[in-house]
Parts: C-alpha cells; structure tokens; sequence
C-alpha cells in the first residue's frame, strides 16, 4: 500500500497545532536576535498538512496572512472549508514533495509529523524545500521523532510488526498492536524494576492513542527517529541552520535541575546542538520540534532582555494563585527598581488573563528604565512567572455585550466537538450547549437574543432533558438557560473562543 493509500483509507484527523503557529515562530526568532515577518501579516507553506484545518484557522484569524498548504493526499476537508468560509488568503493542493515544485517564498515554513515518516527522498526533498523557499528572516518548523528516546518506541513497533505478521494491513497492525499492549500492561505494571516503570509508561501513551494517530504515527510504513545532531546537518548541507526548539518553555530556568545547565555548558564546549543532544540523552527525549532558519539570518544565542520590547506578556497564573508555597507572596514587590508600586509580575497578574504590550505596561507601571523593566520580565519568564506573545491576543477574557466567535469555529461546531481556538488550540467541545452557543455568537446577538435562539432551537437542533425526560417547548427551560447563559460565556471566553 502507499503511503497516498493508507492516508486516504484512514485520513489523518486535522487539528490546530500552536506551536506551529507564526506567533510563536516568530516569537521563539525574535528572542534570538531575527527580525521575523509580523505574524498578521505573514506567508506560511504547510508541507504534508494532512487536511488543511492548521492552515485554514490560521488563515481565518489573520485575514492578512497568505496561507499555501499541500499533502499527498488532497487537503479536501480544509478546501472544503476554506470555499465554505469564503476565505481567499488560503490555497491547499495535491501534491507530492517530490516533485520538488517551486512554491515561492515565505516567512514561515511548517512540517509536523512528516519528516520522521517518509523516504530518505522526501526528507532530502523536504528540507531542499524549505531551504528553497525560506525569506532571509524566515523560521520554519520540523518535527520529528527523536533519538535516544524514541528507540524504546522502536522496540514496541517493532515487536507489533511481528506480531502482527508482514502482510498486515494498517487497520490489522493497530487491532494487533492493541492486543499486544494488553497483553504487556499488567505485566509492566507488576514488574518492579526500571524496565517495568518505562514500559508501563510507555504502553499507557500507546493506549490512549486514537486509532489514525496510532496507525500512522507509531506503526505507519516508515519510523526513523534521527538524532538533532543530523537534522542539524542536513540543514546545514542545505544552507540552514538550527534556530531553537519551538517550545519557549525549554528556555525556562528550571528545565534542567540546579547545576546542570553549567554542566552542560562545559561538555558543549558552546556547541548549542550538542548541548542539546546532551538534554536530549538526560531526558530520553523522543521527540522534537525543532525551528531552522537560513544559515546566513543574523542569529544571536545570547538572548538579550531589550528584545522583549517588541512582545506581549501574560501572567502564568492570576493574582492571589500561588503556584508554589510561599512564592508570591514571600517575593520582593519592590518591582526590583526599589520603588514601592507593584512589580511588573503582580500588575500582569492581577490583570490576568489579559495580555500587556511592553508599552503599555512600562507606562502603567511608572517603571522610568525600559531596560529594567525588559530585565525583569525576562527573569520572571525565566521563572515560569510570565509568559510572552509575539502577537496581541485575537480573543477576548471577557464576552462582550454581542459576543463573536471565531469563523472557523462557528464551521466546526456545526459539525462535531472538535474545534479550533483563536489561541490556535484545539478544543474538544463535547457539550451540545456549548456548540449551539459557539454558532449563535456571530455578533449580532445580545444575551436576551441569545437566550431566545437557544431556546428557538430546543427539540430542534438541541435536545435537552428535563429529570429524565425530553423537553420539546424551550419555554419549559428559559429560566434554567437565561440562568446559565453568562457562566457558559464565560467558559467559551476562558476556552478563547470569542473574537477581541
Ligand atoms: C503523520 S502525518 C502529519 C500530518 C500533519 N502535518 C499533522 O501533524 O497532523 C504525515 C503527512 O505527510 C503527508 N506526506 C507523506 N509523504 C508526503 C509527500 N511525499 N509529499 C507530501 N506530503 C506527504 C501525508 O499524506 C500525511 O498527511
């Protein structure tokens, strides 16, 4: 079977993935010195995007953005949507990375799932493609499966191929790989040495893997993990260089435990990719997701404070919620200028979950050094205390008086839970309350209109029940609706459904 067959007999389901997301590509570029593309406005190429829906919702919240996605497979469900939504800044095709078609050039080039899964051709193909169509200042996206972590998942897929016999279908090496993993749990679980607890560990993620993700992930035609060390040399043999990893969380103080940064330093010998390989052996990494840009972009590894003026930031948590014992309150609050007013940390978090500009929160602070100010947000970033946006927020904390939810998700609710954020996170909306909600805020409602359409659609589109039975006149649950209506928008808000 080829790999264009066993994508389109058991399709790959789309979902949103922020960390592909051009906010946070040009957030991790940014604080190493780039000067990426505005993510409002940005060019992004999608290689092997499955059915487009990561493309499509990007396209839809940023109207500005050109948006070019393409899969062996034909991207039918996003080209579907797209027409639906009216889109004209988003184009999905057929086509094959092998046919090495000149795409143009980008800001922002994606490819999650794809380079660990195919030929040797493809990857070559793939990275040819990126270091063909990259902008001097672009950032792309590669992940894949890793070593060392991902051998102990070699192992497991490859006593499910034996199990399951060489001429098993994709469908039949999934039934066997879930008898296999039966089979083994209890077993793991019983074991009290190290293999069992990394087994265990192992057979519990497999098990609650949906049966597409499964099948093409873990036991698809093709599973070559490959060390960050080697997808740092195929990107410099094609003029590329390795920029960072897409998570902004790995650039956290407390990634590795006290001590161990320094020693990481003196094995790399400055080397960043080797000092992650490092990383890489302590934790057992299996899989990354890792940023290249050209290896001509004026990079710089020492992250300077004073890039922080061009973000945003939020706090980690709200005011009053300590994430440990003793932290907040027990920190300095002199805001580390020595003034009494609060510091940068409690502003955000009394504001939370609200997003600040750098402006607008040196101006709010009073604080009169923008360089200290830049200081201290990083120090707290560092501390798991803020978290820092390239982009301002598209949704809102609190529902407006005429809420708005996204486009795309209005498309989505109409057809089943999962839906797209306009944080770009998938959100799994299984109540059929919340879904109605989601395609009656459009903008043009109040909460009595709301209320009103809600209960226009019960025993129509929304079946309810009243102590155990079906309630066919709305009117019977107008109080029990108009009652819930604020707290269910306060959730879609908390969720990030509702347009700013
Ligand atoms: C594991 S899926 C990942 C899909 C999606 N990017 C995601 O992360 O959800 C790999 C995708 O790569 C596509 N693909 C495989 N070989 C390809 C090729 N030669 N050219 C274009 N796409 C390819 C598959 O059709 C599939 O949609």
């Amino acid at each position: 079977m080829s790999d264009a067959d066993a994508y389109t007999r058991l399709p790959y389901p789309g979902l949103a993935f922020p960390q592909t997301h051009p906010d946070r590509l040009a957030l991790l570029a940014i604080l190493h010195g780039l000067e990426p593309a505005p993510p409002e406005r940005a060019r992004v190429l999608e290689a092997g995007c499955a059915d487009g829906l990561n493309l499509v919702a990007m396209a839809a919240h940023s109207p500005g953005a050109e948006v070019v996605g393409f899969d062996l497979v034909e991207p039918a469900l996003g080209i579907q949507a797209a027409a639906e939504l009216g889109l004209t800044n988003v184009r999905l095709e057929q086509a094959d990375l092998l046919d090495m078609r000149e795409w143009g050039e980008f800001d922002y080039v994606i490819a999650h799932g794809v380079y660990a899964w195919v030929p040797d051709a493809a990857r070559d193909a793939l990275m040819a493609l990126v270091a063909g169509c990259l902008a001097p200042q672009g950032v792309a996206f590669v992940s894949y499966n890793a070593l060392p972590g991902a051998r102990l998942r070699t192992m497991l897929r490859e006593m499910v191929l034996l199990h399951a016999g060489e001429q098993a279908g994709l469908s039949e090496r999934v039934d066997s790989g879930r008898e296999l993993y039966e089979f083994l749990a209890p077993w793991a679980q019983d074991r009290p040495d190290a293999y069992g607890a990394v087994l265990a560990s192992e057979l519990e993620r497999l098990r609650r893997l949906p049966k597409p993700l499964l099948a093409h992930d873990d036991l698809g035609a093709r599973y070559d993990p490959v060390w960050l060390r080697d997808v740092a040399r195929h990107a410099e043999r094609h003029g590329l260089r390795y920029l960072a990893d897409a998570e902004p969380a790995e650039l956290r103080s407390d990634r590795q435990p006290p001590g161990v940064d320094e020693q990481l330093d003196a094995l790399a010998g400055g080397d960043r990719v080797v000092w992650e390989q490092y990383a890489d052996l302590l934790a057992g990494r299996a899989f990354r997701q890792t940023l290249l840009c050209r290896a001509d972009a004026p990079l710089d590894d020492v992250i300077a404070p004073a890039r922080l003026a061009r973000l945003w930031f939020r706090a980690s948590a709200a005011a009053g919620i300590e994430t440990e014992p003793g932290g907040e309150s027990e920190r300095d609050d002199s805001g580390g200028n020595g003034s009494s007013g609060p510091s940068a940390v409690e502003r955000l978090a009394l504001a939370h979950p609200r997003a600040f500009g750098f402006d607008e929160l040196h101006e709010t602070l009073g604080e009169p050094d923008p360089a200290a100010l830049a200081a201290q947000l990083w120090e707290a970033f560092r501390a798991g205390d803020v978290e820092l946006a390239a982009a301002p927020d598209r949704h809102v904390a609190v529902a407006g008086e005429r809420p708005e939810s996204s486009l795309v998700a209005r498309w989505q609710a109409a057809r089943g839970p999962e839906l797209t954020s306009l944080r770009h996170e998938p959100v799994r909306l299984e109540d059929p309350l919340g879904r109605l909600l989601i395609r009656l805020c459009d903008g043009t409602r109040d909460r009595p209109a709301l209320v009103d359409a809600v209960i226009a659609q019960v025993g129509e589109g929304l079946r309810l029940t009243l102590e155990g039975n079906p309630v066919t006149d709305g009117e019977m649950v107008r109080g029990q609706i108009a009652g819930g209506l604020e707290a269910n928008l306060e959730i879609l808000a908390g969720l990030g459904m509702l347009r700013a």
